[in-house]
């Protein structure tokens, strides 16, 4: 039976690594031909292999989404590559240098540009080139990811991340509204408590230990799998959700139901 996204292009940001490989993985098995970016060249180009290996046509091109000149490229090479975009998925988001905590008065401003350059101007960068290319040729789909960290007070996350991640919200509004009538639909989800990579950055111990302090945030007692969150984004970007736009739909447990 043909998958919801049987031979349509479809482009996934940060795809080497946790929700984003989740995402593409997901995509895959639903039909599509997938253009994969991600700054991890290894982990990346490994996605594309695995998923070749089970039948999909997948590519890989290395892009900082933090780069208007590296964005502008991947929207171009996947449109060349794939012969279009009719969905994207814009996952990047992390917090960088000392952006962590609540103490923001004692962090560094580098921090703060990084965590902001990362988290929302790679979200604005890649739905600008994405729209650009969707309002010529039919429309599309975009989905993006945002927190719980924009939703709710979680001072692990920090303020930086906090409030880039309260810009993808915005930023997902006004361009579903905007763009609506020219046949582009731009959706968000609300990630709850889902170990990858990202919390471990400062060695287990202290990931395992955000991760449980989190976790009591959830109604539903336990963590979320990456494949959730990609199940969420699937049905956001899948003709089932064609009048749902400007959407944030949180996949936390329960968390923001409080
Ligand atoms: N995991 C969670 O619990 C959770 C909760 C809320 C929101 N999120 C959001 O979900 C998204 C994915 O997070 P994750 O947990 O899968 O993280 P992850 O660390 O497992 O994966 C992130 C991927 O993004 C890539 N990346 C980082 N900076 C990049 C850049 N500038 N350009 C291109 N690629 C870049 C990394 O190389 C990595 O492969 C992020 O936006 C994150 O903020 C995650």
């Amino acid at each position: 039976m043909a998958g919801r996204y049987q031979d349509k292009p479809v482009l996934v940001t940060a795809a080497a690594a946790g929700i984003g490989a989740a995402t593409a993985e997901a995509f895959a098995r639903e039909g599509a031909r997938l253009m994969l970016s991600d700054i991890n060249v290894a982990g990346g180009e490994a996605m594309v292999e695995k998923l070749r290996a089970a039948g999909t046509e997948a590519h890989f091109l290395r892009a900082d989404c933090t780069s208007e000149e590296e964005v502008q490229a991947l929207v171009s090479k996947t449109v060349e590559t794939l012969g279009g975009i009719k969905v994207a998925a814009n996952i990047v988001g992390d917090v960088v240098g000392d952006a962590y905590g609540p103490e923001f008065h004692a962090q560094t401003t580098a921090g703060w540009d990084g965590t902001i350059a990362v988290s929302l101007k790679s979200t604005y960068l890649c739905m600008k080139h994405e729209i650009a290319h969707m309002i010529e040729h039919g429309g599309g789909a975009i989905v993006n990811v945002t927190s719980l960290a924009a939703l709710l007070y979680v001072p692990e996350s920090g303020a930086a991340y906090a409030a880039a991640k309260a810009g993808v919200v915005q930023l997902t509004k006004f361009a579903a509204l905007n763009y609506a009538e020219r046949g582009v639909r731009v959706n968000c989800i609300a990630p709850g408590v889902t170990p990858t990579a990202a919390y471990f950055k400062g060695g287990e111990e202290m990931g395992n230990m955000v991760i449980n302090r989190l976790l009591e945030g959830h109604a539903i007692k336990r963590l979320i799998d990456p494949s959730e969150q990609a199940a969420a984004m699937l049905w956001l970007c899948s003709d089932d959700a064609a009048m749902v736009t400007g959407h944030i739909l949180p996949v936390d447990g329960g968390w923001t139901a409080r």
